[in-house]
């Protein structure tokens, strides 16, 4: 319902009266409609005779009751007025974004579906023709590899079918790792692929829900080629951040500027305008293949003082990939040698990546790294860990063989190893 100050310009008038709203020398005459309660104070909406909905900003706005009208019951929102044409797909997952409070516990929950999420800011069908739709409904720690092809499948449909591009709402804890199996899965890709999420629940004032939904929108319309994360890129509601799919992470538990591009800068900004570096992949024609091939039997293993051997062996009698999360330029304790040497001999890939993420594993330095090299044990070059835990599922999903596995692990096939790490981006 209506508060704040859309309930003073309104002053008592109840939802499902005929009004005209002024404003701005315009006079919009419609049926006055419901708000949710996720929406600001600021907008009023009104159905119009055309049966769209218009959210209009109460500031400078005067409303009166059009008299001896009937007073009809307001519908739910029909989909929103198409903006030049141009439509973008709303995909909802779940996530902070798409929860509420639940005062009595405290707790927060998904709750609304991607439709709910748009309804309740109406001013965002102005950017572009949105097409809300739920995919599933959960709290990303509970991704799993199936969600990922699902949701490759969904995107893949709509841009094959007239969508500018594709906004995923989802859970900020795990969306690195959607965007990275996205970003490896979706072959062709010409058009934008934004990942987006909250860092509080759409219901609460301080919510960041918004700014990141509507730069979404805008990067979705932008002229981008590949899946990016669109985010706050500070403390305050200004601009968002434009983050490579297989660059970014989320490095703040609680901060609205929680995701960071590592050793990469990110590809662009978006507050009232998209503005995209030279390093981007541009828009381009053409379909789309959701190659949702996945080798699900890989382990992210982390190495640190202490770490049990057995733990490594274990994982080598039931895995079929192994991504190890060493130390420094990608070092494991020599208790962990044995282990590694067998994976390797049994045909299993083992690749490095550095639990400092910033800057490249160089194996080359330290005779330890020179015996892990030797034995076989392909370096991540400067790949996340998370990413190169994703890329080898993939990798092993498509590859024929042992020899191709290494080759594409050592090749960028999405932008996740840069040639150069470039000092100024740590
Ligand atoms: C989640 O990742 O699903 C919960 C946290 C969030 O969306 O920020």
């Amino acid at each position: 319902m209506y508060r704040g100050r859309a309930a003073e310009l309104l002053g008592g008038i109840e939802p499902g009266t005929r009004v005209r709203v002024h404003k701005g020398g315009r006079t919009y005459e419609g049926i006055l409609m419901p708000r949710s309660e996720l929406g600001d104070d600021r907008h009023v909406v009104v159905k119009l005779d055309s049966g769209y909905n218009v959210g209009i900003e109460v500031s400078g706005a005067r409303v009166e009751v059009v008299e001896g009208a009937e007073r009809r019951v307001a519908q739910p929102p029909p989909p929103p007025p198409a903006a030049g044409g141009r439509v973008v797909s709303v995909l909802g997952t779940g996530g902070t974004i798409a929860s509420r409070v639940d005062y009595a516990t405290g707790a927060v929950h998904p709750a609304y579906t991607a439709e709910e999420l748009l309804g309740a800011y109406p001013e965002l069908a102005e950017l572009a023709e949105l097409r809300a739709r739920v995919v599933f409904s959960i709290l990303s720690e509970n991704m799993r590899p199936e969600h990922w092809r699902r949701l490759a499948e969904e995107v893949a449909r709509e841009l094959n079918s007239g969508a500018e591009g594709v906004v995923v709402t989802h859970g900020t804890d795990t969306m690195s790792f959607t965007a990275s199996a996205l970003a490896f899965m979706l072959r062709g890709l010409g058009k934008p692929v934004v990942l987006v999420g909250a860092q509080r629940s759409s219901d609460r004032p301080s919510s960041d829900a918004y700014l990141n939904l509507r730069s979404a929108i805008r990067v979705a319309l932008s002229d981008l080629g590949e899946v990016v994360v669109v985010m706050h890129a500070s403390m305050s509601d200004e601009v968002c951040a434009v983050h490579r799919a297989t660059k970014v992470r989320k490095m703040h538990s609680t901060r609205r500027d929680a995701f960071r591009s590592i050793n990469s800068p990110p590809l662009g900004y978006v507050g009232e305008e998209v503005v995209l570096g030279e390093e981007r992949r541009r828009r381009s024609e053409g379909e789309v293949v959701a190659d949702t091939r996945l080798e699900e039997r890989v382990v992210l293993f982390k190495a640190y003082p202490g770490v049990s051997p057995e733990l490594l062996e274990w994982c080598v009698d039931r895995y079929r990939g192994v991504v190890i999360e060493g130390t420094g330029m990608g070092h494991v304790p020599e208790s962990l040698h044995p282990g590694i040497e067998r994976a390797l001999e049994e045909g299993i890939p083992v690749v490095m990546t550095t639990t400092t993420l910033n800057g490249r594993v160089d194996m080359k330095v330290y005779s330890s790294g020179r015996k892990l090299l030797s034995m076989g044990v392909i370096p991540g070059e400067d790949m996340l860990p998370e990413v190169a835990y994703v890329k080898l599922m993939h990798v092993l999903g498509v590859a024929e063989d042992m020899d191709e596995v290494r080759r594409l692990m050592l090749t960028s096939l999405a932008g996740e190893i840069t040639p150069r790490t470039l000092p100024e981006v740590f």
